[in-house]
């Protein structure tokens, strides 16, 4: 019988405990990021992450992504949430061929020769200038069954492969969006895992305030390599008091709230009735103002 070499070993040892608690970032976090892997990449991958559901996460990656490339940036979307919100937001509904997230988690060494496909289908925004700018990796609620497969079909390392998954895309974008489920369960872990910066749309309320900060904490603690934007603050007026106090106590927590506010808008949600961001279907909103403005603080960040 062989015996196993000491990175084995290691590695085996690491597996078992997180068998033991799947669902853990930390234990994902834990987890060797070989960071040197890195070396030849171009874009900058940014995850959007809060436990918390219904705090923008979604609705920002979609008018974040679609900013920055009409700031002129090659920009990727994906969707690592099997709800595929932003998926439908697009309009890539199940019906559409083509492979998905899931797909390429599945079978990692195909995602070398994966080409993401413009965000915006053919029939949306045709005179958007920057359509072919703005590439999505869509999936569906079968990402779901994948991921809980993935530490049986994965076995170790199985942390790693959306990670694998969006190396293949760096040399080819300069920034690359993911959107996250709520809740810091497998997918959260593997897209943190993936992503060298961190954005945290919040709403501006006491309970997202303490949410926020335990998140600091945990990737602090946890994912020391990913650094940490900032809180965005969203849906919500700088007006309202609730707004200030929320700034002022993320402040006082040492928590960087980003200088853009995105204003609460009704009619962000029927967006998606529309196959587009509202930074399509509105590019002169206050909404899409505040996108843009939040893609040129994110751009003035990346090149310092
Ligand atoms: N600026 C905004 N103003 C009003 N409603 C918004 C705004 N941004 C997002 N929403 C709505 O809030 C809900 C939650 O947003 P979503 O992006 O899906 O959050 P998450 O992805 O964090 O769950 C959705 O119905 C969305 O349309
Ligand atoms: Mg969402």
């Amino acid at each position: 019988m062989q015996t196993p070499t000491d990175k084995e070993a290691r590695t085996d040892v690491q597996t078992d405990a997180r068998k033991d608690s799947d669902k853990d970032l930390r234990k994902a976090g834990t987890f060797d990021r070989h960071r040197d892997g890195h070396d030849n990449r171009s874009a900058t991958v940014i995850v959007l992450s809060n436990h918390k559901g219904g705090v923008t996460k979604t609705t920002s990656t979609a008018n974040l992504g679609a900013m920055l490339a009409e700031a002129g940036q090659r920009t990727l979307i994906v969707d690592c949430d099997p709800q595929a919100n932003l998926s439908e937001a697009f309009g890539w509904t199940e019906e559409i061929p083509g492979e998905r997230l899931e797909d390429l988690l599945a079978r990692p060494e195909a995602s070398t020769r994966f080409q993401p496909a413009a965000a915006l289908r053919p029939d949306v925004g045709v005179n958007v200038e920057w359509r072919e700018r703005l590439r999505i990796i869509p999936c569906t609620d079968a990402l779901a069954d994948v991921a809980a497969d993935l530490p049986h079909l994965g076995g170790a390392g199985h942390e790693l492969r959306l990670r694998q998954v969006i190396d293949a895309q760096r040399p080819h974008f300069d920034i690359v969006l993911l959107d996250t489920p709520p809740g810091l369960g497998t997918l959260s872990g593997m897209a943190m895992l993936a992503a060298d910066q961190l954005l945290i749309p919040a709403l501006a309320a006491d309970l997202d305030v303490r949410g926020a900060g335990k998140l600091y904490d945990l990737v602090e603690a946890e994912v020391p390599g990913l650094r940490i934007i900032g809180v965005l603050i969203a849906a919500s007026e700088r007006r309202w008091r609730v707004t200030r106090d929320a700034a002022a106590r993320m402040d006082a927590d040492d928590m960087r709230v980003l200088p853009v506010h995105v204003p609460r808008a009704v009619r962000v949600a029927s967006a998606p009735r529309y196959r587009a961001p509202t930074a399509v279907l509105e590019p002169d909103s206050m909404i899409s103002h505040a996108y843009r403005q939040l893609a040129a603080h994110i751009l003035e960040e990346i090149a310092r």
